[in-house]
């Protein structure tokens, strides 16, 4: 039996998550924010990949969070590319300040559908939300590629730490409640499966009494 301080391997959910997005917009500095609440005004580029982990509670499920974090460089593309295929949700992001960065997320969606998952879900996020002198995109134009796309969308800044936390948390949210849904159907469609081999069987004992 685990003791209250130690959830059960029942309770506990591992998630993996990935940051897309073009070099500087902030992928890092979000998932440091939302790891370490911690915020650098210069920060490196990421070489390579990197990730931060967090582990919190949700649906009274302990919840284990790692978020991969890519290089937005072109030259460290193909290592970020192996670590698609496991995750459950993709953190899309763009700089709102930095239109070449929004204009991006197309090319980043295709690599997406070319890479990941099919079930992995995918969350557009415009950072940098505190430029909002500099803003090069509206609110309302991120908001219909992201419907365009079946995204939800959030803008956040990893300065300010505004809505951080709320995007990450409803990605991680979104992804338990398909996962849910997936298990209930597997669920109902093996029962089915068995009724379907009872009545069978039912209908073969008939048989056989009816004949002797
Ligand atoms: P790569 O690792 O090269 O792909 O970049 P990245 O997307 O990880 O960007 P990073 O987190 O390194 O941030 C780049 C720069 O933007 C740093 O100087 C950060 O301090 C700054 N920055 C990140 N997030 C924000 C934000 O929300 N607001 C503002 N004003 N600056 C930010
Ligand atoms: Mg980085």
């Amino acid at each position: 039996m685990s003791s209250p301080e130690q959830p059960s391997m029942e309770q506990t959910i591992s998630l993996t998550f990935l940051t897309l997005g073009s070099s500087t917009v902030g992928k890092s500095s979000l998932i440091t924010r939302y790891a370490k609440n911690i915020f650098r005004e210069s920060s490196y580029s990421t070489v390579g990949i990197d990730y931060q982990t967090k582990t919190f509670s949700m649906f009274d499920r302990t919840i284990v969070l790692k978020i991969y974090d890519t290089a937005g460089q072109e030259r460290f593309r193909g290592l970020a590319r192996a670590y698609y295929k496991n995750a459950d949700g993709i953190l899309l992001m763009y700089n709102i300040a930095d239109r070449g960065s929004y204009n991006d997320v197309e090319n980043w969606r295709k690599e997406i559908k070319e890479n990941a998952s099919k079930k992995a879900i995918l969350l557009l996020i415009g950072n940098k939300c505190d430029l909002e002198e500099k803003r090069k995109t509206s609110k309302e134009e991120a908001e219909k590629l992201a419907k365009e796309y079946e995204m939800d969308y959030f803008e956040t800044s990893a300065k300010t730490g505004y809505n951080v936390n709320e995007a990450i948390e409803h990605l991680v949210e979104t992804v338990l409640k398909k996962k849910e849904l997936i298990t209930s159907i597997i669920k109902k469609k093996k029962e089915e499966k068995e009724e379907a081999i009872r009545i069978e069987e039912m209908n073969q004992k008939k048989k056989k009494n009816n004949c002797c």
